[in-house]
């Protein structure tokens, strides 16, 4: 296998590295902007090069972003070649015309580490798919966030503090407001419900809120009522459709996902035959993930091509009712309905519709920038 890799940073640099051993495939060409002498005549600057040599029959994309991933990611699909990519934002948000694109020109396209970094859950979720209907899928789907939130559970220390060390540890986006906010968790809870019940999810079906304003105050709360706070993705089936949406999440200390520490991530699929299935490792960093993009190119010299469904399912909306920690200066008539008791310095509601509750946080924004909150299992 004759491999571009596009993109030489962290994870794109780990690639060439766990490749340059192997005697089944050999990074070519990379491509990237910046000059990287070591890499000789193999750096080149123009995507055309790629195109344009026949020898390469697989681009592997370690770039993030949307374009030119998109574009680079089209015109290698409809070449005939191979695209392997850990570039959640790129799959989630094109997932479709990515797909008919493969399917139409016999070409592979495969992503396993855009969600879970090292760990084989994308492939595994689409095998456990292959006999059993898939009901929900749950989990730590963000390293950088669940870093941050640990080490603030385990010492008093600032939020920006810790996240400037999940950068320097190579764990964050490099706009780390993709972490924080929720956004990367949200692409990969998209491509995850996607392949778990075939459908096809847009961003703004996935309501999504962050941890960037959970406080030293909310977590010592948490603690002394016997919670612990974790960034949760959730997709479920619904009597309505599929309910999926992204917030921080009050666990019991008794759930699996409380011990989840560091950077690490763990992901469950329930199936109806299968019951859970748990999947737990590094969620992010270079050698994990860069070792899920060459198990992909592996998995094409194989024969298996990708792991996708129809991908031209919309399905409705649903909704998932759970109780709230709300912390805002706001006043609301509607929240002061739902009123069930007071934590902290904030409330429990009644259960609530997670679509109400994430429209309503939306609302106050202006109004109060610094409001937090986080659904209760
Ligand atoms: N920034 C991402 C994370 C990288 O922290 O999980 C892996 O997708």
């Amino acid at each position: 296998m004759k491999i571009a890799l596009l993109g030489y940073g962290v994870v794109g640099g780990g690639v060439d590295r766990i490749i340059a051993p192997r005697e089944d495939m050999e990074v070519k060409y990379v491509l990237d902007l910046r000059s990287f002498p070591e890499l000789g005549e193999r750096l080149v600057h123009d995507f055309d090069t790629i195109i344009n040599d026949p020898e390469v029959d697989t681009v592997a994309e370690a770039m993030g972003g949307l374009h030119p991933a998109y574009e680079f990611a089209m015109a290698a699909l409809k070449a005939g070649k191979n695209y392997v990519t850990a570039n959640k934002h790129l799959i989630s948000h094109y997932y479709q015309e990515l797909i008919e694109a493969a399917k139409e020109s016999g070409a592979c396209l495969r992503c396993t580490a855009a969600v879970g970094g090292g760990i084989p859950w994308l492939v595994n979720l689409a095998r456990a798919r292959r006999v059993d209907d898939i009901m929900s899928i749950q989990g730590i789907m963000n390293g950088t966030t669940n870093y941050i939130l640990d080490t603030m559970l385990k010492s008093p220390v600032r939020f920006a503090d810790v996240l400037a060390r999940a950068q320097e540890l190579g764990y964050a986006e490099a706009d780390p407001s993709a972490d924080i906010d929720g956004l990367d968790i949200q692409r990969k809870l998209i491509i995850s419900s996607n392949v778990a019940f075939d459908c096809l999810l847009k961003e703004e079906d996935v309501p999504v809120f962050g941890i960037r304003n959970i406080t030293d105050g909310d977590i010592r709360t948490f603690t002394e009522a016997g919670f612990v706070c974790k960034l949760v993705a959730t997709g479920l089936k619904t009597a309505d459709g599929v309910s999926a949406w992204v917030e921080p999440t009050l666990l019991s200390s008794q759930d699996m996902m409380s011990a989840v520490p560091a950077n690490f991530n763990l992901i469950t699929y329930t199936g109806e035959y299968l019951g859970e299935q748990s999947y737990y490792g590094q969620g992010a960093g270079r050698f994990p993930t860069a070792a899920n993009v060459v198990q992909d190119c592996i998995d094409i010299l194989a024969g298996e091509r990708g792991f996708y469904g129809s991908a031209a399912n919309p399905v409705p909306q649903g909704s998932h009712a759970h109780p709230y920690y709300v912390r805002t200066s706001a006043k609301s008539e509607w929240l002061d309905e739902l009123f069930d008791h007071t934590l902290g310095q904030g409330i429990v509601t009644k259960p609530v519709s997670n679509l109400q509750m994430h429209a309503f946080m939306a609302s106050i924004a202006a109004e109060d920038p610094e409001a937090f909150m986080a659904g209760i299992r």
